[in-house]
């Protein structure tokens, strides 16, 4: 048995801390990889990883943008402003220019630019996706979720199209991509990642 005796109160703690600890324990995370269009046509794109699935019927996603010192983060403006943004899976060959998208850049950036990306127009929703990723969900915003008071906003988009490289093999007569091929980076705490190195497939327990 493994005693876990030290006892922290997240009020005891620093913001950093929490977020440290956070951050470092909830693990691997995948990315949102989130593209926008700005309000004056600027294609915007920015990593996310408190970002999750939490439906299929709709298909849902959520994720949490936090807010600057000072205003909001271009996404957030972006995607309220349009009503849609996309979500580009980041396999392992993508994750030097995902963090180069991350760089606190003015609105009139275009992080796909300062990152060598291709910015493609979607054809579902008003944002635009990363060409050169193997897997993207377009996605409208269904609603934003009030945090009470935190410093974030939790946005959920609802998928209206997922485009995937038809290359990307799938598990036989199903939809399950193959991790060995899609190969996705998760976020560790700092400035750690993971990725898929060696793939372990456990059948769940059949008790019927
Ligand atoms: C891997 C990674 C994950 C990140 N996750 C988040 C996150 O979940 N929430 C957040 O507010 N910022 C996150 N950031 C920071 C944003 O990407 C960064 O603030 C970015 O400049 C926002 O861009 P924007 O102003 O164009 O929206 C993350 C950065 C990296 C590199």
């Amino acid at each position: 048995m493994i005693l876990a005796t030290e006892h922290l109160t997240p009020g005891e703690l620093s913001a950093l801390e929490r977020y440290h600890l956070m951050t470092s324990l909830v693990v691997p995370r995948p990315i949102g990889w989130l593209s926008t269009r700005g309000v004056d046509g600027v294609p915007n794109l920015a990593p996310f990883s408190y970002f999750t699935a939490i439906s299929v019927r709709p298909m849902l996603v959520a994720v949490s943008i936090g807010h600057k010192k000072v205003g909001l983060k271009d996404s957030l403006v972006n995607l309220r402003h349009r009503g849609a943004f996309c979500v580009n899976v980041v396999s392992e060959e993508l994750l030097e220019p995902m963090n180069e998208s991350s760089a606190t850049v003015p609105p009139d950036v275009d992080e796909f630019e300062l990152a060598s990306l291709t910015a493609v127009d979607s054809d579902r929703v008003d944002a635009p996706y990363v060409g050169e990723c193997r897997a993207v969900f377009e996605c409208r915003v269904q609603q934003e979720v009030d945090l009470r008071g935190a410093p974030n906003t939790l946005v959920i988009g609802e998928v209206v199209g997922v485009r995937l490289d038809p290359s990307l093999g799938s598990e036989e007569g199903t939809r399950i991509i193959r991790p060995e091929e899609l190969r996705p980076v998760g976020r560790l705490g700092g400035a750690a990642y993971s990725v898929v190195d060696q793939v372990r497939r456990v059948l769940r327990p059949d008790r019927r």
